[in-house]
């Protein structure tokens, strides 16, 4: 089995996510970083999967060790799946929220309905590898929580917004906690235990 990864991110939150979802599973993940990539991948993609390759290939190139790279994004249907990709450019950086619910502002609760998206690229010589994972809420009208970080004040899942829950009650139902499971599964199967 992999014990080690490189994550093409620059996303210290990211970054700790999947260091928590993997440590468990016995994969190290370092940073590009610590991995010597001091790059930002030009993320001019027009799709999920598209940005998380851009990403992978950039800190690969460099590398040459087995990466892994997600792009993420909220998808909110009463705005017709925006911010989708342009999640991260959506609003300066810690206004993501308040610009969202003034966009909100007049859609009633039961049409708040959205996901968080995550694509998950692995890559190594040979080989590319995509999987996915999706957390399905509800934007609130109102930022509740300190944990986590982007959206996750105003993303409802039950009754509670991810940046109410702890870190491990995140990733257990998060898109990010799904993906890297389903990436750690593809792993096991052509690695072994
Ligand atoms: P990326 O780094 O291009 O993948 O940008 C993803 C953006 O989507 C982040 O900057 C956040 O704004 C948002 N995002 C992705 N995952 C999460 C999450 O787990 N919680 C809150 N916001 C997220």
């Amino acid at each position: 089995m992999i014990e080690k990864l490189v994550m093409a991110t620059n996303n210290a939150n990211k970054l700790r996510e999947a260091r928590e979802i993997l440590a468990p599973l016995g994969i190290e993940v370092i940073s590009q970083r610590e991995a010597g990539a001091d790059v930002e991948a030009d993320e001019n993609g027009e799709s999920f999967e598209e940005n998380a390759v851009i990403k992978a290939q950039t800190v690969y190139d460099i590398v040459g060790l087995p990466v892994i790279a997600d792009d993420s994004g909220l998808c909110v249907d009463a705005l017709g799946g925006r911010p989708g990709v342009h999640s991260a450019r959506y609003a300066p950086k810690g206004e993501e929220c308040d610009k969202l619910l003034e966009e909100l502002k007049d859609v009633p609760e039961d049409e708040r309905s959205a996901r968080f998206e995550c694509w998950l690229v692995f890559m190594d010589y040979e080989c590319l590898d995509v999987v996915t994972g999706s957390c399905e809420g509800r934007i609130s009208t109102e930022k509740r929580g300190d944990n986590g970080f982007g959206y996750d004040p105003v993303f409802l899942y039950g009754s509670r917004t991810l940046a109410e829950m702890s870190a491990d009650e995140k990733n257990a139902i998060s898109h990010r906690g799904a993906a890297m499971r389903a990436l750690y599964d593809l792993l096991k199967e052509r690695y072994g235990e």
